[in-house]
């Protein structure tokens, strides 16, 4: 059986990357939502209907577990997915838990897709961990779009996190949050314009060691190479390099 990773885009690869390090001897479906992206700056209901669309894809397929590898897509439709499908889904939401606990008094800057910034479950995540009022939310919509496009030249991404990031003052501030996949990407050009004491915290690690606890119990088959294959909006990939190249990306 397979493991299914769901993402509006290009964004999930930075998850299914440490996935298959992490589990490699599993199948994995890699399902990018190009008709639809970008989700986080799309009206919310709309974007819920796709999320359906594709988790029925997946639901199809028989899958055994799926990832919602998208922080936009988990903070609007989580618990309605869970609610209808049998398989178990496992969400991603900005990790703001380790940022407030790393950043030791200092400030947190969320950054995330408008959808997120903007929906409750990141507010009540926040109000819950941040009894001092420190965290801080900024929606970088660019960066899903550049992401998209495939530009990562420094002078293009740098500018852009100069401009969005003027109005802070990054001295105070303790860690970043990278809460939405397609920013992952991007570690290495926050490395060059946040000063260095501030940390970088993304949620993918931990949630693909949550996906193998999910699987521990039916064991691994440590001899076997998994496979990988991917889906445009429900469609077969015959020309992975478009995704295999974001796989071969260092960040
Ligand atoms: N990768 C997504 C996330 O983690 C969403 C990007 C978008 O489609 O706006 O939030």
């Amino acid at each position: 059986m397979s493991i299914g990773i769901l993402d509006s885009g290009i964004g999930g690869l930075t998850v299914l990357k440490e996935a298959v390090k992490l589990l490699p001897g599993e199948d994995f479906l890699y399902y990018a939502d190009t008709k639809h992206v970008p989700y986080g700056t799309k009206p919310k209901d709309e974007v819920i209907g796709y999320i359906f669309n594709a988790v029925d894809f997946f639901a199809d397929q028989g899958v055994e577990a799926l990832v919602v590898a998208c922080n936009t897509a988990t903070s609007i439709a989580i618990n309605d997915l869970r609610k209808k499908y049998s398989f178990p889904i496992i969400g991603m939401e900005p990790a703001v838990k380790p940022a407030v606990e790393k950043a030791d008094d200092r400030r947190v800057l969320v950054l995330a897709t408008p959808i997120t910034v903007r929906e409750k479950k990141l507010h009540d995540l926040v109000i819950r961990l941040d009894s001092e009022q420190t965290v801080d939310l900024l929606a970088l919509p660019g960066l899903v779009e550049l992401a998209e496009n495939f530009i990562f030249d420094e002078e293009t991404v740098i500018q852009y996190l100069l401009d969005e990031l003027s109005g802070f003052n990054l001295k105070e501030y303790g860690a970043v949050v990278l809460g939405c996949t397609h920013f992952v990407f991007y570690r290495k050009h926050f490395i060059r314009v946040l000063p260095h004491e501030v940390e970088i915290i993304d949620g993918n690690i931990g949630t693909v060691k949550r996906l193998k606890a999910l699987l521990e119990s039916r064991g691994f088959d440590y001899s076997r190479k998994g496979s990988l294959e991917f889906y445009c909006s429900g469609e077969k990939e015959i020309d992975e390099s478009k995704y295999r190249r974001y796989l071969e990306l260092e960040y």
